[in-house]
């Protein structure tokens, strides 16, 4: 297959990119590097191998959209799209609610009439775990109703719902959803892995920071949830493990009658923050100073995925542990310490 990959230069979608080119698809990414560094471009054509065609545009520009996959079709064109490319920050969308609802709807509706126009109907979504809500049920299952907590988790239930209303309307659709849980870890090559810009949200980027000594300590948000130590439990999946989700959802689109589908990416299992520090500490032989501070407001207990559909109908399953997550984030870390050059 040729498939085009929006935000293929970013952290899920550069792994993905790879893992396609692995498969023996070819892949083109569209990518406006507003939040990914270009160099990444140069160190996966190195590990591909290959060139990879590159368009720097910005998806919400509908007219630039179309004339991408519409030359695309005239030219080599294109079989599928992964659509990555979206704004990711919690906290920055519950300060910018507008900027978010209007990048990550603008450029989804303008893909998908891209594609419609170009005669492209097979897509796949990053959407994430956040679309469960609060749910009390810990592990959950892709038939659980959706809802969210902030812009950003908004953006992924009301473009789900789109994807949802598409297919009903046209069943010539392939779309298959996938909810991400927890992405951690690097390509094992140490060349590629997550850059975040400014100071990381999310817990594996501040400890590899902390571990590099970009950051002096770990704040762990709250220590009183009813969890095994107090600490937030998640599902943390390898980048690798995820990225092969996306080739197995693919290749599934390409045999099903189901114009809509949903899967879950996780692995199953739960893993403390405390239980997160002390594994990173051991594959990475640096200790990780921490301190208790308070719950961050909106985040859960504890939450993991039911990975059984997945499993089930793509064939697919994690296999990576969690000292391959943190062995890999640590040497991708400690060979980049600024992330990728400018
Ligand atoms: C967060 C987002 C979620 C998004 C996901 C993407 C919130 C409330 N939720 O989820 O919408 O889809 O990222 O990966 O932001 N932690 C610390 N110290 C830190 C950072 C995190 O103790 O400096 C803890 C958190 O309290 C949590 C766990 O580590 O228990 C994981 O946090 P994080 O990596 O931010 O992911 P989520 O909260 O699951």
């Amino acid at each position: 297959m040729r498939v085009l990959v929006t935000g293929g230069a970013g952290y899920i979608g550069s792994h993905t990119v790879l893992q396609l080119l692995g498969a023996g698809h070819s892949v083109v990414i569209a990518d406006d590097f507003s939040n990914a560094k270009p160099s990444v471009i140069g160190r996966l054509e190195e590990l591909a191998g290959v060139s990879i065609p590159v368009h720097r545009v910005d998806l919400s520009d509908y007219p630039a959209t179309a004339e991408l996959i519409a030359a695309e079709q005239q030219g080599e064109g294109i079989d599928a799209v992964i659509h990555f490319a979206g704004f990711k920050a919690v906290g920055e969308s519950v300060d910018k609610p507008l900027d978010y609802y209007r990048n990550n709807l603008d450029t989804t509706l303008s893909v998908l009439e891209a594609m419609r126009a170009g005669g492209v109907r097979t897509f796949v979504f990053s959407s994430s775990a956040t679309v469960y809500g609060e749910n009390p049920v810990c592990e959950r299952t892709e038939d659980m109703p959706t809802s969210a907590t902030n812009p950003y988790g908004w953006t992924k239930v009301m473009i789900e719902q789109i994807l949802r209303d598409l297919a009903v309307a046209d069943d010539s659709w392939r779309i298959g959803v996938l909810r991400y849980f927890n992405p951690v870890g690097a390509h094992p090559s140490g060349r590629i892995g997550e850059d975040p810009s400014g100071f990381p949200n999310n817990l594996m980027p501040f400890v590899t920071q902390v571990a590099v000594g970009r950051r002096q300590e770990l704040s762990v948000f709250g220590d009183d949830y009813d969890t095994v130590d107090g600490t937030g439990v998640r599902d943390y999946i390898h980048v690798e493990d995820l990225a092969a989700g996306h080739i197995a959802a693919l290749e599934r689109l390409g045999q099903i009658d189901a114009p809509w589908s949903v899967w879950n990416l996780g692995t199953g299992s739960g893993v403390s923050v405390l239980q997160m520090v002390a594994a990173f500490a051991a594959a990475s032989g640096r200790e990780i100073p921490y301190r208790i501070a308070p719950r961050r407001p909106g985040d859960l207990a504890a939450n993991w995925a039911d990975p059984a559909k997945a499993h089930r109908e793509l064939g697919w399953r994690a296999t990576r542990t969690l000292d391959d997550m943190c062995a890999d984030s640590w040497r991708w870390q400690s060979q980049n310490p600024d992330g990728y050059p400018d």
